[in-house]
């Protein structure tokens, strides 16, 4: 099959890759001439595990092209995904648009045998019908028919997830276009990943729910977590004991500092704004937003507090500044208003991350950046660890804990990434999330009374 991929960002070049890894011809097209030279030169401008050697290895064998010609990728192709950016609007958390109907517009003059116009990006209800309306506008004789396929990528194992997804869900009511849909993801659906045909709306509202779903799971666990502390109980093993129920799944159970990235914040509020909108207010998610919006500021507290409640002029060292582990992705990374909130208590914050980059964010220009963890622990009054990244777990602890203020070497791990015993065997006061039952056992800095 031959495919345009419109967008080279993060969903659209994962998606094109692993099309043509699939045996596809795909054209990914872009505007941007740096990211253009950057793919064609064999790089990408993105971090994600195994992506660069699957782009190589699929450009070489001449099955993925980069263009910025919208016209001839679209006139020879089966199939056009739309894999443009939908950000948050300025001041109001509407998903916006732009891209995707500008994409539509300039592809329409170009479908003259039957095409499938597939949006990829995350859009609400009805974007759909607006993509086609365009289309028809600017071309009343195009042949296509208007698809929703969202994409359930997740950065740092993307690959995995397009390659064995839980499902793939389409949504049309046009034959033709699932035939040719089935077609596309063949070899997915010959390891029998299940697809789901709906209709159009269902298909873009089921991408939000899934998102939204998932942003309550983990906010859940957080709010059981805080519980935890107060009552001595150990949100780890609530998480286990509740996983272990088949009806509620043992995945998105990790309590931390709080859900960040580029599609949960953004498409919780776009989801909450839309229902809104439609009269039927989704209240749960509003309250999970919320929540999660004041939990990242809470968890600087909680560090403030594991210090004896003052940080003016005193260091703490940062571990791990990307929303997740795995992605150099700084977008509503909890760390951010985590170290906000420090700083405005008069903190010196020194950070290390294997992978952001310094300057992404106005707040990261207020701290130093550390070419190491040891450095980033330098004279520090406390350690916070806000993002899981593996090569933490290998580090030389007592080095570590030698490099720190000797009058208090406090570790507050906000993703329960260590063994507490390992921990307080190194000489460090643990501070973790959710762990009451390590009240009073000496592991822990007191601060459930509080
Ligand atoms: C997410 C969805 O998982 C994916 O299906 C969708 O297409 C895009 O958004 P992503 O943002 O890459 O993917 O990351 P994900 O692994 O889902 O994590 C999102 C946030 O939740 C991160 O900040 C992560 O640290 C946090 N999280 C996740 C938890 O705090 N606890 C968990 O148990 C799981």
């Amino acid at each position: 099959m031959h495919i345009a991929m419109i967008g080279a960002g993060y969903v659209g070049l994962v998606s094109a890759t692993c099309f043509a890894d699939f045996g596809h011809d795909v054209v990914c097209v872009d505007k941007d001439p740096n990211r253009l030279n950057t793919l064609r030169g064999g790089k990408i401008p993105i971090y994600e595990p195994g992506l660069e050697e699957l782009v190589k290895s699929n450009a070489e064998a001449g099955r993925l092209h980069f263009s910025d010609d919208v016209g001839s990728a679209t006139g020879r192709a089966d199939i056009v995904f739309l894999a443009v950016g939908t950000p948050s609007r300025h001041g109001d958390g509407y998903a916006d648009l732009t891209f995707v109907y500008e994409a539509a517009r300039e592809i329409a003059p170009h479908l003259s045998d039957f095409t499938v116009v597939v949006t990829k990006s995350t859009v609400p209800v009805g974007t759909g019908d607006e993509v086609e309306r365009i289309i028809r506008d600017v071309n009343p004789a195009a042949q296509c028919a208007v698809v929703s396929n969202p994409e359930f990528l997740r950065e740092g194992s993307a690959i995995e997830d397009f390659k064995k997804p839980d499902r793939i869900i389409i949504g049309t009511d046009d034959q033709r276009a699932q035939s040719i849909m089935e077609e596309v993801y063949g070899p997915l659906c010959a390891n029998e990943a299940p697809i789901l045909f709906t209709g159009r709306r269902t298909a873009e509202l089921t991408k939000y729910a899934s998102n939204a779903f998932l942003a309550m799971k983990i906010t859940f666990i957080n709010e059981m977590a805080d519980l935890c502390e107060r009552v001595g109980a150990d949100v780890l093993s609530v998480a286990r004991g509740m996983g272990m129920d088949a009806r509620i799944g043992d995945r998105f159970l990790q309590a931390g500092p709080g859900y960040g990235g580029s599609c949960f914040p953004k498409d919780s509020t776009a989801l909450t704004n839309m229902a809104q909108d439609s009269d039927s207010p989704l209240r749960l998610v509003e309250t999970t937003v919320a929540i999660n919006d004041q939990r990242r500021r809470a968890m600087a507290r909680k560090v403030i507090r594991a210090c004896g409640g003052r940080v003016r002029g005193r260091r703490i060292g940062i571990l791990g500044l990307t929303f997740k582990p795995d992605t150099d992705d700084m977008r509503e990374a909890p760390s951010i208003p985590i170290i906000r909130t420090l700083l405005d208590a008069g903190a010196i914050i020194r950070a290390y991350d294997p992978a952001a980059v310094a300057g992404a964010n106005n707040t990261l220009r207020e701290i130093e950046i550390c070419p190491d963890p040891y450095a980033a622990a330098e004279g520090a009054a406390a350690l916070a660890v806000i993002t899981d990244w593996d090569e933490f777990s290998s580090l030389d602890l007592d080095r570590l804990r030698r490099q720190m203020d000797p009058a208090s070497t406090v570790l507050v791990d906000l993703r329960n990434m260590f063994d507490p015993a390992r921990i307080t065997g190194a000489g460090f006061v643990y501070e973790a999330v959710g762990r009451g039952d390590l009240i009073g056992t000496g592991a822990t800095v007191k601060h459930a009374a509080e």
